[in-house]
């Protein structure tokens, strides 16, 4: 299979290509009491779905879908506040279409371009190795979770290449959350669906999806094996998983040490350390292994190349005595088969 790598944003609406012309449905579960609610247009946002269950009833804002248990919207409720202050003093996110669409080649606003060179080097692995692979095993394209979305760049890419992307996240705002997804609906022929959801209660059934991708997001997670048991249960056997943009370190103690210094760093800047939910933050050789002992994952580890000021950096810090950088390696997961 050929591929074709972008090596400027494209601007130019580029329509992907119709692999399939009926409307596509989703089966919902519900966040509250995990009832199944049944298949539903996720594009048709003018209608209510309700639980028959409990009474939950699924409703829309801004053509996001709300599915968040309202307990949790309490337990989320400093989160979603401290994420969004310390996101708008870094300067996260634009008023204009330009900055999203160029994402996440390129930061038109330069107020974040080292991490979205990060995050454009890691994609570019994705779109050269990995992408091909699973269309291989997808002809028709995949129904692809992207869970912890922020502002939806990648299900957009997703979406040019024909995939069917469904976001998660809990942010809603339309500079760095779900709301920023109205960016990309006139490049695309069908809008994705977005849901405010948490990425340990997902409102699906089982089995609807064929990839879940955590991209930069999966440390946020405060129970690995959970948070993955919960994305399994959405996705068809065998299950593709990809962790992208994670921080990986060598040593336990360096993953620790880098949380420690973050938190006194939000303290002195914001005035609060942003701990109201206990994430854990980063992941080992060892975390990977016990994901593989509790959950039967095999791991594929890729190393994207983010450049050789990047690729220095352990051997700098060990010069200077300094603790052990975080690395961003790109984990596969697939169920192992017996
Ligand atoms: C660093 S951002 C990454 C956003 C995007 N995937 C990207 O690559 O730019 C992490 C995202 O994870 C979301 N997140 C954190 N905890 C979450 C949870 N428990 N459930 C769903 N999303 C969560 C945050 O709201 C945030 O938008």
């Amino acid at each position: 299979m050929s591929t074709t790598f972008a090596t400027e944003p494209s601007l130019s609406p580029t329509l992907p290509p119709r692999v399939d012309s009926s409307r596509r449905t989703l089966r919902l579960r519900c966040p509250v009491c995990a009832e199944s609610v049944g298949p539903m247009d996720p594009l048709d946002t003018s209608s209510q779905l309700g639980c028959s269950e409990c009474g939950f009833v699924f409703k829309t804002l801004c053509g996001t879908w709300k599915a968040l248990a309202p307990s949790r919207e309490q337990r989320f409720e400093q989160f979603i506040r401290e994420y969004q202050a310390v996101r708008t003093r870094e300067g996260r996110g634009s008023a204009g279409a330009h900055f999203y669409l160029s994402l996440p080649y390129k930061d038109l606003t330069g107020r974040n371009s080292w991490q979205w060179k990060i995050r454009g080097r890691s994609f570019r692995f994705l779109e050269q190795k990995i992408l091909p692979v699973l269309e291989e095993i997808f002809p028709h394209r995949a129904d692809v979770l992207d869970i912890g979305a922020g502002n939806c760049w990648m299900s957009y890419r997703l979406a040019l290449r024909g995939h069917r992307p469904t976001a998660v996240d809990l942010q809603l705002d339309d500079q760095d959350g779900l709301g920023a997804a109205r960016h990309y609906l006139n490049y695309l022929s069908e809008p994705f669906p977005r849901f405010q959801a948490e990425m340990d209660r997902l409102p699906f059934d089982e089995g609807t999806f064929d990839v879940a991708i955590f991209n930069a997001s999966f440390h946020y997670s405060e129970d690995y094996v959970r948070t993955l048991k919960e994305a399994l249960r959405c996705l068809r056997p065998p299950g593709h998983i990809l962790i992208v943009d994670s921080p990986f370190y060598k040593r336990e103690e360096s993953g620790r040490q880098m949380v420690e210094e973050r938190r006194a760093k939000f303290q002195e800047t914001y005035g609060f350390r942003s701990d109201s939910i206990s994430s854990r933050e980063f992941l080992t050789a060892e975390t990977m292994n016990e994901l593989t002992r509790e959950l039967g994952l095999a791991w594929q580890i890729c190393r994207p190349w983010h450049g050789l000021s990047w690729a220095l950096r352990p051997l700098r810090a060990r010069l200077l005595g300094r603790r052990e950088p975080a690395k961003f390696l790109i984990a596969w997961g697939t169920v192992e088969t017996q």
